[in-house]
């Protein structure tokens, strides 16, 4: 048996809002599956090593539940439209690139070494609609140690003609031959993403439902991010009083299903979601910088939803976890300002729970690192940073969203594997 024993200021997102924090305390895993969080050594590790991180942070890492691979080269660019023409202009034309697998390879690759380096070590992730370079990133997302789920994304009608589109189906032979693949997989898996309904026929649609619903597996999409969307949905499927029906309506809507944006999502949408325990995923970033609105997540979690948070690289321009859950505070900050409701903004804990256990908790992990995890987690320095009183571990823990020094990330384990280390 392996036994890792880590060393230093704990925080474990134990429960929402409310971090544990163990001040010199021992992280220990044995086999990669966490055994606890402990204030002194017990006695049965007596004499196993200890990698001492003396004062440093360590910090779940971050499960990141919607991000577009291919959309990682156009990072930073194209922030001058909204939605719909961002896609047709920016958007389709970038992931059509990868039609060729040597870019692919190279992308990918250095995608996935910039998440790990950054601290996010699970994943749901679009691809674009080529099987091989969404193998290809499979590939590149096992070798880095990033965990979690990708899709070879289906779009059939609505897109580029001879750039970025597939046949009914070319999608359908295509996905299967993308899922007869994945077996060689261990710690990235296949997850089916119809791109959002304008994209999709109705026998697309019917065909993915089925396959889920045969094959048991999850579902990602998009709903309710942006008016001129919401009703080009409603015009498609007229049959339909809401956008989330589309999705119901060919069983694309249960308990393994993650939804990114629901900015625009009423109450009544938001019942269906909490019914079905579909997991809504809050981009904020993308969500000011297309112009589709703020989600109203303080009241989603009222409502009991499920909520996690996604960079939506490159509709949101940071792939950076740390600054996407800064970016989560502040858009519920907009939203108490500019709601007549003034519904409580997010506390920094609160955004960080949403950042790791709830994200995590998509992938069948308790919250924190609690015993039975896989241990997912990160070193942080913080003493080369200013202060102007000796903070303590809650202020040094909040200060690491908004601040970290140059260099601050010192080592990350994903799934019980030591996947990087600062030079
Ligand atoms: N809706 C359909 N496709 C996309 C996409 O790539 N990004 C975002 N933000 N919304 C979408
Ligand atoms: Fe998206």
């Amino acid at each position: 048996m392996t036994t890792t024993i880590l060393k230093g200021t704990i925080v474990s997102a134990a429960a929402a809002g409310a971090p544990e924090i163990t001040e010199g305390g021992y992280l220990v895993a044995e086999d990669g599956v966490i055994t606890g969080v402990f204030p002194t050594l017990p006695e049965r590790y007596t004499g196993a090593p200890v990698e001492d991180f003396g004062s440093c942070l360590i910090l779940q890492t971050f499960a990141d539940l919607h991000l577009h691979a291919p959309q990682y080269p156009m990072l930073g660019t194209g922030m001058d439209l909204t939605l719909l023409d961002w896609l047709n202009t920016y958007t389709f034309p970038a992931e059509a690139r990868f039609a060729d697998p040597d870019y692919a390879r190279d992308v990918y690759r250095k995608l996935a070494a910039e998440l790990i380096s950054h601290g996010t070590t699970r994943v749901a992730m679009f691809s674009s609609l080529h099987t091989d370079a969404t193998l290809i990133l499979m590939e590149e997302l096992e070798r880095a140690g990033v965990t979690g789920y990708v899709g070879k994304v289906n779009m059939d009608r609505n897109a580029a003609p001879g750039v970025l589109e597939e046949t009914t189906e070319e999608s359908i032979r295509e996905t299967e031959r993308w899922l007869a693949e994945c077996g060689r997989f261990s710690h990235v898996r296949p997850m089916l993403t119809p791109r959002f309904t304008p994209s999709c026929t109705d026998e697309l649609m019917a065909w993915l439902g089925k396959t889920a619903r045969e094959r048991g597996l999850p579902i990602q999409s998009h709903l309710s991010e942006n008016d001129r969307e919401i009703e080009w949905v409603r015009q498609l499927h007229p049959d339909c009083t809401q956008y989330w029906e589309t999705y119901a309506k060919f069983g694309l809507w249960n308990d393994r299903t993650l939804m990114a944006h629901c900015v625009w999502s009423d109450e009544r949408e938001r019942a269906a979601m909490k019914e079905a325990g579909v997991t809504v995923v809050h981009c904020p970033d993308s969500n000011v910088n297309v112009c589709s609105g703020t989600a109203p997540v303080r009241t989603m979690l009222q409502e009991g939803l499920k909520v996690a948070l996604g960079s939506d690289i490159a509709g949101g321009d940071h792939l950076d976890m740390f600054d996407v859950t800064a970016s989560a505070i502040r858009a519920s900050k907009v939203r108490q300002m500019t709601d007549s409701a003034r519904p409580a903004f997010l506390t920094v804990p609160e955004a960080w729970y949403l950042a790791t256990s709830a994200g995590a908790a998509f992938f069948g992990e308790a919250p924190g690192f609690a015993p039975g995890n896989p241990l997912h987690a990160m070193v942080l320095s913080d003493d080369a940073l200013p202060q102007s009183h000796a903070l303590t571990g809650r202020e040094r823990f909040e200060r690491c969203v908004y601040r970290r020094q140059p260099g601050a990330l010192r080592a990350v384990w994903s799934a019980g594997r030591k996947v990087y280390e600062a030079e």
